[in-house]
């Protein structure tokens, strides 16, 4: 699916959060307080937004790891990062649910709008663990339902009703059935705090942007 999708990703992107996923991007960043000799490690990384941020963030002197298991999507990342000439991030096929690294590689992990779809988010969270070193800091952004009245009916309309229109239209009609659905069954934000608790994660805390359009889950390995 997410090779299907990778040719209109950014578009669609773009398009169906208003442009708001690069703020939410930047905020994440900005709450991680990364070292500018950080080495971070971008999962999930698709077309590499949030990796770029980070690396434009950090500047040369850190490095920046992005990986994800759909070449398709990898490989725009790796064209658009080149282009911008970030020659401290490299681009990695891999899965997520088993890293190919050592433990106690990285100082920060960082995965956006990709948590919801790995099929075992607790093993997702000790491989995390394991990889961080001691103080390193773990940063989920992911799209869930407002927890408001108001706000929820409003995104309920828009999630199931229009967004899935502007994806058969613009992109493939099954990705963009699928993204609502997934939101609307990914665990409720307590849930994934106790996820991150029992990989291990101390200081674990979560703050909802936008309405609660997306909420950003924060901890730190001990
Ligand atoms: C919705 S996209 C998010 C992309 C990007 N992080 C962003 O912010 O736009 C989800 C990504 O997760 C990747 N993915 C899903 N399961 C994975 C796994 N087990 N290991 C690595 N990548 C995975 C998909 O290939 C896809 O590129």
């Amino acid at each position: 699916m997410f090779a299907r999708v990778a040719p209109r990703y950014d578009l669609l992107n773009s398009i169906l959060s208003l442009q708001l996923h690069t703020y939410w991007r930047k905020q994440v960043v900005r709450m991680l307080q990364l070292a500018p000799n950080a080495h971070v490690l971008d999962l999930c990384t698709g077309t590499g937004d949030l990796a770029i941020e980070i690396a434009r963030h950090i500047g040369p002197g850190g490095e920046v790891v992005a990986l994800d298991f759909c070449e398709p999507m990898l490989v725009r990342g790796r064209d658009k990062s080149a282009r911008r000439g970030l020659n401290h991030t490299f681009w990695l096929v891999g899965d997520a649910l088993q890293l190919p690294f050592v433990d106690e590689t990285f100082d920060a992990i960082t995965v956006a709008f990709g948590l919801r779809n790995l099929i075992d988010k607790p093993c997702a969270f000790t491989e995390m663990a394991r990889v961080l070193k001691p103080n390193g800091r773990v940063a989920v952004l992911e799209l869930t339902r407002p927890q408001k009245a108001p706000f929820r009916w409003l995104y309920d309309l828009y999630a199931l009703q229009i967004l899935p229109r502007i994806g058969k239209r613009l992109s493939v009609e099954d990705a963009y059935l699928y993204l609502p659905m997934s939101i609307q069954h990914y665990e409720d934000r307590a849930t994934i705090a106790d996820y991150m608790k029992r990989a291990g994660f101390s200081h674990v805390s979560y703050r909802d942007l936008t309405f609660g359009v997306v909420c950003v889950h924060i901890g730190v390995k001990p």
